[in-house]
């Protein structure tokens, strides 16, 4: 294997395929969703998938939240294989779709390829300017570290300076996880994990907590930074309050933690080690807005391009809501042919 890039970022999260489409609000009462919401799909929900498909003018669009936001970050930084995807597939149409329309990304996919489950997928429900998402892991949530311990991904990982990992996998793989953050500390390495949705605080805290001593940039949005005081048990709402709180739990290595909580049309709120600023968020028009799925990601894949780069927090942030604004204006996590960013 050649060396990778200098400055290799790897993200590790569930390959999903979304479909999306828009629904009424009846749909979504039918079937016990939220408007704003991102579950995991348990049983009783399997029917929703199959009545989605059958009744309603469906797309199929790569999705898997950190996949998302490397294709972005790749977009921006328009030169392959800066980044590097971990994660599990079926081997299956839509496993074959993912890996395609990633690599044509400029993503190094090194997905785990399981034969006998189907390849993961996510509903994308568009209810007016909300998304409603249920993902149905599949072959995603049978991930194991050992794909992580061949020769040739332990050489990729000793390679790589930056590591992103979703919160939504800690439901799927915490050893693999824990294994990247390790190595990235005892390493002096950058290791970001997003808090990715409430559930992920509600019900996966004490994983969570296992791994946020590792966690140099934490990011998330302000109802994940909500689920987040209140697994803490912090009596406060107040995003940049939550911030501060989660920048100074303990932490493993003596570089200070930054956080970075979106929260769509407001001002973004970094926190590094005490210090708090607020960054202006340019309101796009109403017709603007195609939907807003994805501008989470596009975010982050954003604001990591011009992190792994060295450039300042101001830049990386300047950039992750550009990569936003782009995605908002199109259909899922999808770009438009050229970036005009520099
Ligand atoms: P989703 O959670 O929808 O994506 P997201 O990128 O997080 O989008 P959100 O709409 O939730 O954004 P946000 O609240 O995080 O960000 P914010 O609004 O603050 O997830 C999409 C993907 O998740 C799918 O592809 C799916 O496959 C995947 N997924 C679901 N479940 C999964 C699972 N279990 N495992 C793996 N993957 C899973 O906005 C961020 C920035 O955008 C703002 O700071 C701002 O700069 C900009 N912005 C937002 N709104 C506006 C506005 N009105 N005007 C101008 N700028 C704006
Ligand atoms: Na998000």
């Amino acid at each position: 294997m050649s060396p990778l890039p200098e400055n290799t970022l790897i993200g590790m999260c569930n390959p999903l395929l979304d479909i999306q489409t828009t629904v009424q609000k009846a749909f979504l009462e039918k079937w016990g969703l939220k408007e704003n919401d991102a579950i995991l799909c348990d049983d009783k929900l399997v029917g929703m998938f199959e009545e989605l498909i059958k009744e309603h003018q469906v797309e199929y669009i790569p999705g898997g939240a950190a996949q998302n936001s490397l294709r972005v970050a790749q977009w921006i930084l328009n030169a392959p294989n800066r980044t590097v995807f971990f994660g599990a597939v079926g081997k299956d149409n839509y496993g074959d779709l993912l890996a395609e329309k990633a690599t044509a990304a400029g993503v190094n996919v090194k997905y785990q390829v399981n034969p006998t489950v189907k390849t993961g997928t996510c509903a994308a429900l568009i209810n007016g300017t909300h998304r409603s998402l249920c993902a149905h892991l599949a072959a995603a949530n049978t991930f194991t570290q050992d794909h992580l311990q061949t020769e040739e991904n332990l050489k990729i990982i000793e390679q790589a300076k930056y590591f992103y990992v979703t919160g939504f996998f800690i439901t799927v793989c915490p050893p693999a996880i824990l294994q990247l953050a390790k190595h990235s500390n005892e390493f002096n390495k950058t290791f970001s994990l997003n808090l990715s949705a409430p559930f992920i605080s509600q019900f996966f805290s004490e994983k969570l907590f296992e791994i946020l001593p590792y966690v140099d940039v934490l990011f998330g949005n302000e109802t994940e930074a909500e689920a987040f005081a209140a697994a803490n048990k912090w009596e406060t709402k107040c995003v940049k309050e939550v911030a501060l709180k989660a920048a100074a739990l303990p932490k493993n290595t003596s570089r200070p933690r930054l956080v970075v909580f979106t929260q769509g049309p407001d001002p973004i709120i970094v926190v590094e080690g005490d210090k708090v600023t607020e960054y202006p968020v340019t309101r796009l028009e109403k017709e603007e807005i195609v939907d807003t799925n994805g501008a989470g990601d596009a975010f982050v894949g954003g604001f990591l391009s011009q992190f792994i780069q060295g450039k300042s927090i101001e830049q990386s942030v300047e950039c992750g809501s550009y990569a936003a604004q782009e995605i908002i204006k199109k259909n899922g996590c999808t770009v438009p042919e050229t970036c005009k960013y520099h």
